[in-house]
């Protein structure tokens, strides 16, 4: 199968097939419009093939997801989340060298420039950690310059300053003195030393937590094209800079319909708590065809089976939970709503199965996150992949300013009236 054979008005043309290496396949229309006049119209771009990547495969009905070809559930078990980062970002595994290098770089960059600072103090403490989040990477941009030639230093510069402006947001949130970042931490004992460390006492962290948030982290790291990963690809696609592309990145992954889908879940589990544990009266408004209610948590554009990161979430609440001596009613509430949907013919119908936001809040939750924080360490967790997303893209010879087109729907033609005159 080379191509396919489109008719339009009784007119016949060829358009050529593309096989990715995985045996997905594409119909190439990058010429459509300029022989036909034509333009496929597919909103939500969901059969839509933006670009070609090499970084990370999902296969949605087999519950496939592989980041440069490694299993998910292999890296989830054995990888360290800065392995990961550079498995992304470079497209190998490194060398013992490679990482020892790699984690050096991490550890030399984390801190931010001390006039930055002034800038949380700039924001009320009900300020959302995301919107603080978002203004900070792009901000960067104003003290380390972001040339095309400083590509690979800005990319150590965001990795590793993202977690120390994560953990002072929180920190301004609740009004406690900044921590700074200790360079004899690794990089997840750093970040819950910045977020939990205060001055009066000593705080060491917890190899259960660290080991929990290495976790979540890699799960998080990267999910070929979506939402935010797609606008990082749209904001590049103008040449805007690096901070520039992944602070739109970190703004689109906010929507409670993508990464911000973590905190509502914690919130719908609580509303349920409140409202007597009735879980059938949250699955009967979901499936209310007069209601917009979605159950938080549930669905996705790619999984059709189930989501590989829900399932070992899953697992790991359980582990987490038990490990630190934590009871939340929550994980029986999820526990029970997803029993009641998956065996509803609405659920089952649609296809509709828990994502990787719906058991990873009562995780964080138990590690002590609050959970305003949990879409930014969605944030922290997704940069590497957003980083070599927008990397393969600039180095892609195929890339165009991304444009989309439009079926025009709006008035015809009209003559303007004077305001005197209406
Ligand atoms: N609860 C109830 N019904 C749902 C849900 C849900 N969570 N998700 C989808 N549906 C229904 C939807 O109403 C539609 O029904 P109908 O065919 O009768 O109109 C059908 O299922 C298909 O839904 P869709 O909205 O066309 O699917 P989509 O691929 O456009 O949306 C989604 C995917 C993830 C946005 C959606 O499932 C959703 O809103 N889920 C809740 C939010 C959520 O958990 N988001 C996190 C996604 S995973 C992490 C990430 O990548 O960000």
């Amino acid at each position: 199968m080379t191509s396919a054979t489109l008719t339009i008005n009784g007119k016949e043309i060829e358009l050529p097939i593309l096989e990715g290496s995985e045996h997905e396949v594409g119909i190439n229309i990058s010429k459509l419009r300029s022989q036909t006049g034509i333009v496929a119209y597919d909103p939500g771009y969901g059969n839509t093939g933006a670009c070609s990547s090499g970084i990370t495969f999902i296969d949605g009905e087999k519950g496939i997801l592989r980041y440069r070809g490694y299993p998910i559930e292999q890296l989830a078990e054995q990888a360290s989340f800065v392995e990961v980062c550079f498995l992304l970002i470079y497209g190998h595994l490194p060398s013992q060298a490679e990482l020892a290098d790699f984690r050096e770089q991490l550890t030399r960059h984390t801190l931010i420039h001390e006039d930055m600072k002034k800038f949380f103090e700039g924001y009320p403490p009900s300020a959302h950690p995301m919107a603080i989040m978002a203004a900070m990477v792009i901000s960067l941009s104003a003290y380390y310059p972001d040339t095309p030639d400083l590509v690979d230093l800005n990319i150590i510069r965001l990795l590793a300053k993202a977690k120390t402006i994560a953990a002072f947001s929180y920190k301004k949130s609740i009004g406690q003195p900044y921590v700074y970042p200790r360079n004899d931490l690794d990089y997840t004992a750093d970040f819950l030393h910045m977020m939990f460390a205060v001055p009066a006492e000593t705080y060491t962290v917890s190899p259960t937590i660290a080991k929990a948030l290495n976790l979540l982290l890699i799960l998080h790291a990267d999910h070929e094209q979506n939402c935010s990963t797609s606008t990082v690809r749209m904001v590049g696609s103008s040449q805007a800079s690096l901070f520039a592309s992944i602070g739109a990145g970190v703004c689109a992954l906010w929507g409670p319909l993508h990464g911000g889908a973590n905190q509502e879940v914690i919130q719908m589990l609580e509303m349920i708590r409140d409202d007597g544990m009735n879980t059938q009266k949250y699955v009967d408004m979901a499936k209310d065809p007069n209601s917009d209610y979605r159950l938080f948590g549930f669905g996705h554009r790619v999984y059709k089976n189930f989501d590989p990161r829900a399932r070992i979430l899953k697992g790991a609440a359980d582990e987490v939970l038990a490990e630190l001596g934590v009871s939340d009613p929550l994980l029986t509430i999820a526990k029970n709503l997803e029993e009641v949907a998956l065996q509803d013919d609405y659920f089952i119908q649609r296809k509709l199965y828990p994502n990787v936001d719906f058991y990873s809040g009562i995780i964080y939750r138990a590690m002590g996150i609050p959970t305003d924080m949990f879409t930014v360490l969605f944030a922290l967790g997704r940069l590497p992949g957003w980083i070599a997303q927008w990397k393969e893209m600039r180095g892609d010879a195929e890339t165009r300013i991304n444009r989309p087109r439009q079926i025009y729907n709006g008035s015809g033609e009209s003559t303007y009236v004077p305001l005197n005159q209406r």
